[in-house]
């Protein structure tokens, strides 16, 4: 995995803690966090929903929803008060959501979401059931990488690094020589991954938040957010908004 050739890199940010050591201008930053901000956001997008405007604090939250906009989100897992619905992807596939503007607010993920678009950088969305489209995105876009693990309050999270090992893998092997990795957070995801592949349901029981979640009654949605490839849609960041890449 550690290799030097290639003309663009690929670094692995394991906490928003961090970022400030791997911040650049003009990168490529995939932004995951599989349980379940980014896997959401993916499922809401395929669900035809125009877009997602990801914020921080309630108090954006409570200013969207009054002008009209849809509300969702959670804190620690539990539905954000006043929110129209929580953060499982399941609840962004209904119909009548289709075409409508979303703002989300959740523990992590959309505060690394917010954190990745303050610099000048291209910003996009990567979860297991995108991960072929996003990585050939970033293939073709041809930027310097690094993916952003939202983590679970600063620390580091099980399922979001074994995302960027996946991510890491396909990135190099489709790039085809373009990409390398000298970053020690990479290849030790990459490592993991590789640990994790072959039967990720297994091998995220070691995983806290999967823990969490299955306390709340909320670990529905584990075998959707680790099943690779059930989406090519690739969120991007355009000014305030999520909304899906005219990439194909
Ligand atoms: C987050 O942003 O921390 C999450 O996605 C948490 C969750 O939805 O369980």
């Amino acid at each position: 995995m550690y290799n030097e050739k290639g003309d663009h890199s690929i670094q692995v940010c394991f906490s928003p803690l961090s970022w400030p050591l791997f911040e650049k201008e003009d990168a490529l930053v995939i932004v995951t966090d599989i349980f379940r901000a980014t896997t959401a956001i993916c499922a809401a997008l395929h669900n035809k929903v125009k877009a997602i405007i990801p914020v921080e604090t309630i108090r954006e939250s409570e200013h969207w929803k009054a002008k009209g906009y849809v509300s969702a989100g959670e804190r620690d897992g539990v539905t954000l008060h006043g929110a129209d619905f929580g953060n499982s992807p399941f609840n962004f596939m209904a119909p009548a959501l289709q075409g409508k503007t979303i703002a989300m607010n959740t523990t992590n993920g959309t505060r690394a979401i917010k954190m990745a678009a303050a610099g000048n950088n291209l910003v996009v969305i990567g979860a297991f059931s995108n991960l072929s489209a996003v990585c050939a995105y970033a293939v073709r876009i041809r930027k310097e990488i690094i993916i952003l693990c939202a983590g679970w309050k600063d620390r580091f999270s099980m399922e979001d690094s074994l995302f960027a090992g996946a991510a890491t893998e396909k990135i190099i092997e489709l790039g085809a020589g373009a990409f390398h990795t000298v970053c020690d957070s990479a290849i030790a995801s990459a490592g993991l991954w590789q640990q994790a592949k072959d039967d990720p349901l297994t091998y995220i029981e070691k995983a806290a938040h999967r823990h969490r979640l299955k306390r709340l009654g909320l670990d529905d949605i584990l075998e959707y957010s680790l099943t690779r490839d059930s989406t090519n849609v690739v969120p991007i960041l355009k000014g305030d908004r999520l909304v899906a890449a005219d990439h194909r």
